[in-house]
This record gives structure tokens, C-alpha cells and sequence, in this order.
């Protein structure tokens, strides 16, 4: 499938998303996040892949939603079209683990992009933001949701009132990313760790991405009553057997996803 605003590559089991707005700062635009769908849907239903990198370029994650794009609309086209609901479904619906590769701004919608993947790793370049506030408006794609959960009230709060940008030390110290590389490694390093999750059994990688996601959206006491039956339920599983006997046997396992 050719795409104008992405460039993807499958290397081994690993999907590679590039966004390719170089003249936007990969400025988030409906077909770039149309097409971000179709990729990500594309990776889902495809069996060789078993995990997704998500990144930019040097200089750009991405720099938010595109604003020439939302300059003129009103609130009626906003609101009928549902703008950025629809395109943001699938990388929501992803079962196969998606890991954002931040270099460069990362900014309103891009920092909220990164937040929807499953963990960010960051460049020592990376800067992360919600400067909507310096439009006139508020996140649209989870940022006061998300950000607030991940690096708390105080730091989301200034960070969306004052629109300032928090560099890749601070998102590190703050819990946002989970870590931070050179910006020259960076790519190998997100690569190394989807071929490192790619090589484990992916109904256990599946089953690891619903339990901690639902710590977001259930009490304590349930997700970890989710998360027991789950861990009960795997032990239906041939890739049960065959970690633990490795284990103990010594040797490599070796997942076949059953
Ligand atoms: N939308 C559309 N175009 C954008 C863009 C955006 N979000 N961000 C950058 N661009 C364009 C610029 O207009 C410019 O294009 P031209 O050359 O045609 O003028 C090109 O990308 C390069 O940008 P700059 O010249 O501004 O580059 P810089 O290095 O001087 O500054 C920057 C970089 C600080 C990221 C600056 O571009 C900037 O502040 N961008 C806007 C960031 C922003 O406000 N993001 C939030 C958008 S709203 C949103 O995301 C809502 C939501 O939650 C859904």
C-alpha cells in the first residue's frame, strides 16, 4: 500500500511507521491520521508483524494538529465530523504493543499521539508540549487526560496553562517517557526493543497490554482481579508450558503464539 504522508518498512516482525510531513514539522493532518489508520489496521491483521514503532523525523515526532488544516472550521464541522475521534479508534483498538519513537517536538497532538502508543522512548532532543493554549484552544486528542495521569496534576496543569515544553530529561524524571537515548542510537534502540517484544509469545504480549491498560480505567481491587484470571487463564496455553519447561530445561523458549 503506497502512502504519501507515511513511509513504512517491515523489518523481521517489527512495523515501522515513519510519519512524512517534513514540510509540516509531520504536522497531524485528516490524511495523515487517516492514513496512520490504515497502517496501523494493516499491522494489526497482519500475522508477521508483532509489534509497531511509531516515530518522525530528527527534527519532528510531529508539531501537533495541523493548524492550517483547523484555521477556518467552526465548531459545527468540528463536531459533525467528530475531527480526530474516528482516525484516533485504531491505534486505540491495537492489541499488538506500539512503541512511539520521540526525537524533536512533540507538541499538542503529537505529544498526544506518543501518549496513545503504548511507552515512549525519547531522544535527548525531544521536547515535549501542549501549546494549545497559545491558539486559543485546549487538547483535543487526550492531552489533559492523559498527560495528567502520566506526569500528574501540577506538571500537566503548567504545562497546559502555559503552553511551555518539557525537554526529554524532565519527561524521563517525570514518568512520561520510558527512557531516554542519544539522538543518533534512537531508532535502533526503539527497533532493538520491538525485535526484543517480537520475540516473545505475542498472546502473552496481548495479554501484558490489556492488563495495564486497565489500570487506567478500573478500581485497584478489580484490575487485579482482572490481571489474576488472566495469569490463571494463560496457563491454558501452549506458550505456558513451553516458557516455563525452557526455564527450567536451560534453553531458549520457543512461542508459537498459542
Ligand atoms: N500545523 C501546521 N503547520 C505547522 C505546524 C502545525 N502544528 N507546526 C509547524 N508547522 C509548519 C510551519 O507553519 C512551517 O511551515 P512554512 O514553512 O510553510 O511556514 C513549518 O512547519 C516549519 O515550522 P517553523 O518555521 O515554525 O519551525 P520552527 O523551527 O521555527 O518552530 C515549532 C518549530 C516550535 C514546533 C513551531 O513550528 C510551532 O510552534 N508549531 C506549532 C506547535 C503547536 O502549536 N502545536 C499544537 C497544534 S494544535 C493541536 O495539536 C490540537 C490538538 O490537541 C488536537
Amino acid at each position: 500500500m503506497a502512502y504519501e504522508t507515511l513511509i513504512v518498512e517491515t523489518e523481521d516482525h517489527v512495523a515501522l511507521i515513519k510519519l512524512n510531513r517534513p514540510e509540516a514539522l509531520n504536522a497531524l493532518n485528516s490524511q495523515l491520521l487517516g492514513e496512520l489508520a490504515e497502517a496501523l489496521k494493516a499491522a494489526e491483521e497482519n500475522e508477521k508483524v508483532r509489534c509497531v514503532v511509531i516515530t518522525g523525523s530528527e527534527k519532528a515526532f510531529a508539531a501537533g494538529a495541523d493548524i492550517k488544516e483547523m484555521a477556518d472550521k467552526s465548531f459545527v464541522d468540528m463536531f459533525m465530523s467528530d475531527f480526530f475521534g474516528t482516525e484516533t479508534e485504531q491505534l486505540l483498538k491495537m492489541r499488538k504493543p506500539v512503541i512511539a519513537a520521540v526525537a524533536g517536538y512533540a507538541l499538542g497532538g503529537g505529544c498526544e499521539l506518543a501518549m496513545m502508543c503504548d511507552f515512549i522512548i525519547a531522544a535527548d532532543n525531544a521536547k515535549f508540549g501542549q501549546p494549545e493554549i497559545n491558539l486559543g484552544v485546549v487538547a483535543g486528542i487526550g492531552g489533559t487526560q492523559r498527560l495528567t495521569r502520566f506526569v500528574g496534576k501540577s506538571k500537566s496543569m503548567e504545562m497546559h496553562l502555559t503552553g511551555r515544553f518539557m525537554d526529554a530529561d524532565e519527561a524521563e524524571r517525570s514518568g512520561l517517557v520510558s527512557r531516554v537515548v542519544p539522538a543518533k542510537k534512537l531508532m535502533d534502540e526503539a527497533m532493538a526493543a520491538a525485535q526484543k517484544i517480537a520475540e516473545k509469545s505475542l498472546l502473552t504480549t496481548m495479554a501484558v497490554k490489556e492488563a495495564v491498560n486497565r489500570s487506567y480505567e478500573m478500581t485497584l481491587r478489580e484490575g487485579l482481579l482482572f490481571e489474576r484470571r488472566l495469569f490463571h487463564s494463560l496457563f491454558a496455553t501452549e506458550d505456558q508450558s513451553e516458557g516455563m519447561n525452557a526455564f527450567l530445561e536451560k534453553r531458549e523458549a520457543q512461542f508459537r503464539g498459542k
